[in-house]
């Protein structure tokens, strides 16, 4: 069987919770102010879309990162995968909570991609809180984002 990340072992089931809507909790208010402080450096001249990303470790330590773009269109990476590849870069690999920012008219939620990247570091009941720039929030949980995800559980017969 493959080696399974701690926050994976044990959780391949997705769980069925809610989506919620409203105020993020205080835990959220620093991951806030980090992804909208780093959105500010976001390089999107492309798509003129700048997203600033959040995590909060399971040592409690805050990542922050943003979107680059580059001119060969699909070399671009996300602001939520910036934030992973700081966590990473530190040590750690636990996420314990997720906050993404951009000046949209409903919440982003993050790309599927980034779905999947945020849910190889993630236990599924992690929260994700999506805001747009005027203070409007979404939580939910990673199995939320990320209902059926692939783990490497699916690889056990391999
Ligand atoms: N983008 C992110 O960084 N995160 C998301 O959750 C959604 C999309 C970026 C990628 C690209 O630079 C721009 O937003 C437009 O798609």
């Amino acid at each position: 069987m493959p080696r399974l990340h701690p926050a994976r072992a044990g959780r391949n089931v997705a769980e069925k919770a809610p989506c919620r809507s409203g105020a993020s909790p205080e835990t959220a208010m620093p991951l806030l102010q980090a992804a909208t402080a780093v959105r500010e450096n976001a390089y999107a001249p492309y798509s003129r879309f700048k997203v600033g990303a959040a995590i909060r470790s399971a040592s409690g330590a805050i990542y922050a990162g943003c979107n680059v773009e580059n001119v060969a269109y699909p070399e671009g990476t996300c602001a939520e995968a910036g934030a992973i590849a700081a966590m990473v870069a530190a040590g750690e690999t636990v996420i314990a909570e997720v906050l993404v920012i951009a000046d949209s008219p409903s919440p982003v939620p993050p790309c599927g991609g980034c779905r999947q990247k945020i849910a190889e570091f993630a236990p599924q009941d992690a929260r994700v809180t999506l805001c747009t720039t005027d203070g409007v929030s979404r939580t939910m949980t990673v199995a939320d984002l990320l209902p059926g995800v692939f783990s490497a559980a699916h690889m056990d017969r391999a």
